[in-house]
């Protein structure tokens, strides 16, 4: 069954060929910051992309609920991409929403309050649209049974295709992102053929449907950082044929487990001096040069960078390193792990061997790994060296998106710190 399918998806064009792109009416690149660097930029439409994750529900919009980032927050000239999370879901072979929150009036603001706001480059050197909007799924509950039912009814995955492709210029978005965290985890000799088919279906639907739609429709995949799961989810190279950039979640390297109840860094850009064998794989720079020496082209990695943190309880206040015995933990945001650098007992530990900070409140349990605007500058200088496609920010609601905590102590209070620094960073020339 599986290889009936796969045989119907023969790749019809090559990717960068297709698509009917419009002549841009800006021929000064001078209006585009990103342009300055397009002789460093490896994409063919001459800028670095800045995806950004908007996870808040639009359901909490305009309630000025405490936490939840909206459209209209997002500072100018700053992300260049916005996946909308927790919008879409799958029902069968269509994309469904859920009806808790009007999506319809919520996706005109975000076309409104972000995408057609003022901002200082509009389109891309190929005339492409310089903000993009896409629609992440990400139910992998959902996901695997679209892939399981494809696997008895060989048209389905063609018919999703053309629903998510009517659905994409109807409402005017750019493209899908896909979130399967992770295809393989339950059944990999059948998960894993099955979602790349379904990559191919949608390549195909995007590339030659296209009129009357003029523009190009994306595909992207947040994917694992992990030797792991990259090798039970996905099939390379063929994957980065179909996808038109991969988001590579550089993160979650270490957490609180039970198994391993030991303090370290959520996403580490260099290995420790003493991680050898498996460990040495757990940081930014492993994931990165393996997908590269795995196929996929530079300037299609996309490469992750968290504003959110994990949180340990150290066993001992005292024995705070990096290793050190942990009794519990979880996720946390950039302003938890400032309030406690703000506290008297606060300490921010550089690890120059890893590249990140951590900090812990001396004399308590409480310890954080986080990114902080020093780490994610070098991040975003370590993409740029290897000429990726760009960075992407999981996620806007965990920075420091009202500017209070983390600007203690400073002249002017600062939000999204952490997102500003990115920014700034990739409009550096070097
Ligand atoms: C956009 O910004 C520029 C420069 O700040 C300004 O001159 C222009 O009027 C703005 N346009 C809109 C539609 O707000
Ligand atoms: C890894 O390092 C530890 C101690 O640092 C050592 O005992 C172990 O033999 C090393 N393993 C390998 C595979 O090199
Ligand atoms: C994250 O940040 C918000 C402030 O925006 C705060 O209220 C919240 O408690 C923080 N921590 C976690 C774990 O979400
Ligand atoms: C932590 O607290 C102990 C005990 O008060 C003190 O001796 C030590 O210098 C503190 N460490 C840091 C890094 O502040």
């Amino acid at each position: 069954m599986q290889s009936v399918v796969l045989c119907v998806v023969v790749l019809k064009c090559v990717v960068a060929s297709c698509g009917a792109a419009k002549v841009s009416p800006f021929t000064d690149d001078a209006r585009n910051p990103f342009a300055l660097k397009s002789s460093h930029s490896s994409r063919s439409d001459g800028s670095d992309l800045i995806v950004c994750y908007l996870t808040g529900s639009p359901a909490f919009w305009n309630k000025n609920a405490a936490g939840v980032v909206e459209p209209k927050d997002i500072p100018d000239d700053t992300c260049n991409t916005l996946n909308l999370m927790n919008w879409l879901g799958i029902r069968g072979d269509r994309l469904s929403w859920s009806n808790d929150f009007n999506w319809q009036v919520s996706l005109k603001q975000v076309i409104h309050e972000w995408r057609d706001r003022n901002t200082s480059w509009p389109y891309n050197k190929d005339g492409s649209r310089a903000k993009r909007i896409m629609v992440t799924i990400g139910d992998a509950g959902q996901l695997r049974n679209l892939v399981r039912s494809a696997e008895l009814d060989q048209g389905l995955l063609r018919r999703f295709a053309v629903n998510v492709r009517t659905f994409l210029a109807w409402t005017g978005l750019d493209g899908l992102d896909i979130d399967w965290e992770y295809p393989g985890w339950h059944r990999p000799w059948q998960e894993r053929p099955m979602f790349l088919a379904l990559l191919a279906e949608l390549r195909k639907e995007f590339d030659t449907a296209l009129p009357p739609l003029s523009r190009r429709l994306y595909i992207s995949v947040a994917a694992a950082a992990s030797r792991g799961i990259m090798e039970s989810a996905y099939i390379m190279p063929d994957m980065g044929k179909y996808v038109d950039w991969i988001n590579l979640m550089a993160y979650d390297y270490h957490g609180f487990v039970w198994y391993m109840p030991f303090t370290g860094h959520n996403a580490p850009l260099e290995a420790a001096k003493n991680e050898n064998g498996t460990f040495s794989e757990l940081n930014v720079h492993w994931s990165v040069q393996r997908w590269l020496d795995w196929g996929l082209p530079k300037e299609k990695l996309v490469l992750g960078i968290p504003t959110y943190g994990r949180s340990f309880r150290l066993v001992r206040p005292e024995v705070h390193d990096i290793g050190s015995p942990a009794l519990g933990g979880g996720w946390t945001n950039f302003t938890d792990a400032c309030s406690i650098l703000n506290s008297a007992d606060g300490v921010r530990v550089w690890d120059s061997d890893s590249q990140v900070p951590y900090t812990y409140r001396n004399g308590t349990r409480d310890w954080i790994s986080y990114d902080d605007e020093e780490s994610v500058a070098k991040k975003v200088q370590f993409s740029r060296e290897f000429q990726l496609g760009g960075v992407m920010v999981f996620s806007l609601d965990a920075d420091d998106h009202e500017g209070v905590v983390c600007s203690v102590g400073r002249k002017n209070k600062k939000k999204f710190p952490l997102l500003r620094r990115i920014v700034a960073e990739m409009r550096k020339t070097f």
